[in-house]
């Protein structure tokens, strides 16, 4: 029996089977690629859900990670580190952000947007104490805590899971009009991402978000953008929001905020929303711990200075062109912005979990959404060569 065989049975034994992974088993990255137990390499067209952006194992952000580890890891926030000021200050400079707060993983950022502006509510715009909403969209993923899968449409996420969190009003994703009528005066916030991932990723119409913006504006609505899968280059601009040319009062990063290394996630902010956390109001041990901080202020920094925000919108364009060239009687829709893409296949193509085990036959991880879709986000430090080489494969598997 092989090694992998062995990893797999014990994990399959051992471990809850709350996810239903491609029979892989990685040991290494580097860059774009990773590699089996077996020595085979891949392309990573997943990157770990957008958090590896900058590259499997980046050398810069490797050597902040290890000087940090060997000066400081964690004071708890009962003390102060000399890290959480300078990424203050850089995430401030890069988003122009007001206030942050700093957690681990992206479902605790969306908790902390939550509690936040519930709060804003009460005490800010005076909405009758227990009556905040938040507006919501169908075919959301905003990650799995309670509260969380409380507003999430998909039966497997929500189902056995109650009671659940009330307090949100779901709406369908991209209709402005439904959201101007979803909105009444104990609307404290609407909570949306700027181009729903999991979902398959969903591009919404174009005016969508202005139309929301001007929406939140007059109402006195706290427009949360969930940036944690689109944010950080990803799309081929820092925040998604700036294709829509707006800007959030709550942003929620996450995943690629550490360029894999480590669970780093951040609520932005104006003043007014995260001024209503007093001591004793939200925390974590974990959250702005100084290893945290000092990997995330070297992701940001390889991610801005590197280029790679500009190389996600060339690739990205080039990408897509090469996908929507191929001809296959499979493929009903090609999609994407910057360097989230997918391909939607025909429900007659019988679920695109097979093609992902194709594509892994040939060298390249992609994940399966959604039954029919095909998932596509390689790491923003691809090259012209491997998109190429990429496309290859993907036109063979589905031709
Ligand atoms: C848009 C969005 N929000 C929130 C989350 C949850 O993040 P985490 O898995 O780190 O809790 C995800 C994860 O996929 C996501 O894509």
């Amino acid at each position: 029996m092989s090694n992998s065989k062995n990893l797999i049975d014990t994990e399959q034994r051992l471990g809850a089977h709350n996810y239903k992974p491609l029979d892989v088993v990685l040991t290494r990255g580097e860059g774009v690629y990773v590699w089996d137990t077996d020595g085979k390499q891949y392309l990573d067209c997943l990157s770990a859900y957008s958090a590896v952006n900058q590259g499997h194992c980046h050398p810069k952000i490797l050597a902040a990670m290890v000087e940090q580890a060997g000066k400081l890891t964690l004071t708890s926030r009962a003390f102060r580190n000399d890290q959480l000021a300078h990424l203050y200050e850089e995430l401030a400079a890069l988003t122009g952000s007001h206030k942050i707060l700093p957690m681990n993983s992206g479902a605790e950022a969306v908790e902390t947007a939550i509690k936040a502006v519930r709060k804003w509510g009460y005490e800010v715009k005076g909405v009758p104490e227990g009556k905040a909403e938040i507006i919501v969209c169908a075919d959301n993923f905003h990650g799995r805590t309670l509260s969380i899968i409380s507003f999430s449409t998909d039966p497997d996420a929500r189902t056995g899971f109650g009671p659940y969190t009330p307090g949100f009003r779901t709406i369908p994703f991209g209709d402005a009009d439904a959201f101007a009528a979803s909105i009444n005066e104990n609307t404290v916030a609407a909570l949306i991402e700027p181009i729903q991932g999991e979902a398959g990723v969903i591009i919404p119409p174009s005016g969508y978000f202005k139309r929301v913006r001007e929406l939140c504006t007059e109402n006195k609505v706290t427009l949360i953008l969930d940036e944690i899968q689109t944010g950080l280059g990803r799309t081929g601009k820092l925040l998604a929001e700036e294709h829509e040319g707006i800007e959030a009062d709550v942003t929620l990063i996450g995943k690629a905020l550490s360029g894999g290394f480590y669970p780093v996630s951040a609520v932005l902010s104006n003043s007014e929303v995260l001024g209503v956390l007093k001591p004793g109001q939200h925390g974590s041990t974990f959250g702005g711990n100084p290893l945290a901080c000092a990997v995330a202020r070297a992701a940001l920094k390889v991610l801005t200075e590197e280029g790679m925000i500009e190389n996600a919108e060339k690739m990205g364009n080039y990408f897509l062109e090469g996908l929507r060239s191929i001809r296959s009687n499979i493929v009903k829709d090609v999609r994407g912005r910057g360097l989230m893409m997918a391909v939607e296949l025909v429900p007659e193509a019988g679920g695109a979990r097979q093609y992902c085990y194709t594509l892994k036959d040939r060298g390249l991880l992609a994940k399966d959404t959604h039954e029919n879709t095909i998932r596509l986000a390689p790491p923003l430090v691809i090259t012209k060569s491997q998109v190429d080489w990429a496309v290859e494969q993907i036109e063979k598997t589905l031709a």
